[in-house]
């Protein structure tokens, strides 16, 4: 396969080319390094995806047709496509609504409308959320839900670009499957979410946030488990002009003070609580059912928390403290 990636200097993106490049697939990588969150970590990423043989990448912005055209010029065999670049973080989409408009709405039409034209084009898979399901009560989520209450604006994109795939499969025959990440965590993770911030603060003794609520749960998902979920579902190619949305979770919700213990325990210190109210962007807890892409292709998550929270922690010393050292 020659798969393009966009997003790929991002969490997700960043394993997932990893995985390919290790299977002896060719990786074409695009991302804007935007500086949402640290640039640094974006390039130490790239930094070791750069020595795989395989690899190229472009730098730019994906809502930018002309810049995806040169990537697909570059390129014309390309025959697979993992679309992760987006602006990502729920609460960031009260501040900056905008740039979820330019990256996640744009940004998907852009790919789309320049992909389409690809001759040997054979899947498309995308990156949705949990967070579609919203203000819905009924759990486990599944993907037959009614996903028409969003919680937040980031949702509002995440699910247009569900339906944007939707119109594309349909209008054009291109084959597509979305996958609603739940709560992706571990090694090379995100410094905005949650368990990184939480470390963050536990190691340096300063107060984290809890926003309280003995009921705050999350479907947290181990990164590996996210990577194999992803190559899953691009071997498995729906029939031309379908369109699928599979769950991506682990079937586990984690209360968020659990959370916080498994990191005290890691990290051998104890956490500074400050409570607050939380706030109304972030849903109360996520589960994810994940029976339909396990019915389809077999997949299922192998990392429970426990081991998950403790590989991450093992990546974090080690990182963090290269940063302080450099
Ligand atoms: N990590 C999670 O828990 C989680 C959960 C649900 C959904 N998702 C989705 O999964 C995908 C990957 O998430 P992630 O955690 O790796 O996020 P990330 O922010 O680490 O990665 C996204 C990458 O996209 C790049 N990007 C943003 N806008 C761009 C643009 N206009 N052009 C080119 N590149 C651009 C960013 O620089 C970044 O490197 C996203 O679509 C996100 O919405 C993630």
């Amino acid at each position: 396969m020659k798969v393009f990636v966009t997003g790929v200097a991002g969490f997700v993106g960043y394993h997932v080319a990893g995985q390919l490049l290790a299977g002896g697939h060719q990786v074409v990588g695009l991302d804007s390094l935007n500086d949402y969150y640290s640039v640094r970590l974006k390039t130490d990423r790239l930094a070791r995806l750069t020595t795989e043989a395989g690899f190229s990448f472009h730098k730019g912005d994906l809502s930018c047709r002309t810049t995806v055209d040169g990537v697909l010029q570059a390129h014309p065999d390309i025959t697979h496509v993992v679309h992760l670049a987006a602006q990502a973080g729920v609460r960031h989409s009260l501040a900056d609504p905008c740039a979820y408009i330019t990256a996640n709405i744009t940004g998907h039409v852009v790919l789309l409308e320049a992909v389409r034209h690809l001759e040997g084009l054979r899947h498309i898979v995308y990156a949705s959320s949990s967070s579609v399901y919203g203000l819905n009560e009924v759990m486990p989520f599944r993907e037959s839900d009614a996903v028409d209450r969003p919680g937040s604006f980031y949702a509002v994109t995440k699910r247009a670009g569900e339906l944007t795939a939707h119109a594309y499969a349909h209008l054009y025959g291109l084959r597509q499957t979305g996958l609603r990440f739940f709560t992706a965590y571990g090694p090379w993770g995100r410094p905005d979410m949650a368990y990184y911030t939480f470390a963050r603060s536990i190691m340096n003794g300063t107060p984290l946030t809890l926003y309280a609520g003995a009921g705050l749960a999350r479907d947290f998902t181990y990164i590996d488990d996210i990577v194999s979920g992803v190559l899953a579902a691009l071997g498995n190619e729906p029939e031309p002009g379908d369109s699928r949305i599979f769950n991506l979770g682990c079937d586990a919700p984690t209360p968020v003070r659990r959370l916080v213990s498994l990191l005290e325990e890691a990290l051998g210190r104890k956490a500074l609580i400050e409570e607050r109210n939380r706030p109304l962007s972030d849903v109360e807890a996520t589960w994810s059912s994940h029976e339909a892409i396990t019915d389809l292709t077999g997949w299922r998550p192998e990392v429970p928390i426990e081991e998950g929270i403790g590989r991450f922690v093992a990546w974090f010393r080690a990182y963090e403290a290269g940063l302080a050292d450099s």
